[in-house]
């Protein structure tokens, strides 16, 4: 476990609930938040899914390899795992049966990479790496990046597993999925890095949400919606309903936040209200945000409980729950 001296935890907020949508959700009191500092190299990142990732991120900061080969290496973890229901191979499909993938990366020079709407590639992490560091662009989709990453040497493979076929199949014929926050707890694997350099990289991954219209694009692959890196403040990454982030660029404000001097946590906690104040009916919403600051420090903040994230350094592995608005 990590050192109890390591970390600092503060109660940070103060405001007093309030509702989120008329009627629909009851107003509570807000939870404190918890600000960790660790020093030295430290990955983070979103979910239970998160320690396995961690681990992989980890063997490569931990002999002082750098943050963005170390986020690279963690979340294909997660993007190879068949029993991942919302992540890579096993991910579950689109309403028609289509398993597709968004991701992004960021390394600390600011250089961004992203693949959306990617199908028949298992690392789309990697895809999104090449198009940073070996292209003029920053974003390719659907066929395009397909192509492209046939192109690198990337092989094709069919991702919608007999599990996650199964789970399409029953919701085909019953037709009784409803999104529910938290029902699977996982989602998005986002991972944020600093290495012994104190450099920062980031990286997101996932198949999105389930039985989504053929086509749709979440936030993950969006820079400064899924994630935003910037080696002089800190690092973002989101988590939850796409929609919610890409409306409001939420990684983007939570780096902003922490440039004027916000910790992590309240930094998370100004991105979530945003959502709150700005979008109507988020009545079966989950949003949740993770950030890792340049001084060491990281937390988070949900809509609703459930969140959780990994971290892991020198000294141990840790699951924290996230700060969040309101319990139901
Ligand atoms: N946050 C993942 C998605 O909405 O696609």
């Amino acid at each position: 476990m990590l050192n109890r001296r390591n970390f600092i935890v503060r109660s940070v907020l103060t405001g007093l609930g309030f509702s989120l949508a008329p009627g629909s959700l009851r107003a509570f009191s807000l939870n404190p938040g918890l600000t960790v500092r660790t020093n030295g190299p430290v990955v983070v990142s979103t979910w239970r899914h998160g320690l396995q990732a961690n681990e992989a991120a980890w063997e490569i900061l931990g002999q002082d390899g750098n943050a963005l080969d170390a986020v690279e290496a963690g979340v294909r973890v997660c993007e190879a795992d068949p029993e991942n229901l919302s992540v890579g191979y096993g991910g579950l499909p689109d309403r028609d049966g289509h398993v597709t993938l968004d991701a992004c990366i960021m390394d600390e020079k600011g250089n961004a990479g992203s693949v959306c709407f990617l199908e028949n590639i298992r690392h789309p992490v990697s895809v999104a790496r090449l198009i940073m560091e070996n292209t003029p662009h920053v974003m390719l989709a659907g066929g395009g990046a397909l192509q492209f990453a046939v192109s690198n040497g990337f092989t094709e493979e069919n991702l919608l597993t007999d599990k996650a076929r199964k789970i399409w199949e029953a919701w085909r014929s019953e037709e009784k999925y409803k999104p529910v926050p938290n029902i699977e707890n996982h989602d998005t694997i986002g991972m944020l890095a600093l290495d012994a350099n104190g450099n920062l990289s980031g990286a997101c991954t996932t198949s999105g949400m389930a039985f989504k219209m053929h086509g749709r694009v979440g936030d993950s692959p969006i820079i400064g919606a899924g994630l935003f890196v910037d080696n002089e403040v800190g690092a973002a990454v989101a988590t939850g309903q796409g929609e919610l982030m890409m409306k409001t660029l939420g990684s983007f404000l939570v780096v902003e936040m922490m440039r004027g001097g916000m910790d992590p946590v309240d930094a998370c906690q100004v991105a979530v209200k945003r959502i709150v104040d700005k979008v109507k009916d988020l009545e079966n919403a989950q949003v949740g945000y993770l950030a890792l600051d340049k001084q060491g420090r990281m937390g988070s903040f949900s809509l609703r409980k459930g969140f959780d994230y990994a971290i892991q350094n020198a000294q141990g592995k840790r699951l924290i729950d996230s700060a969040h608005y309101v319990s139901g």
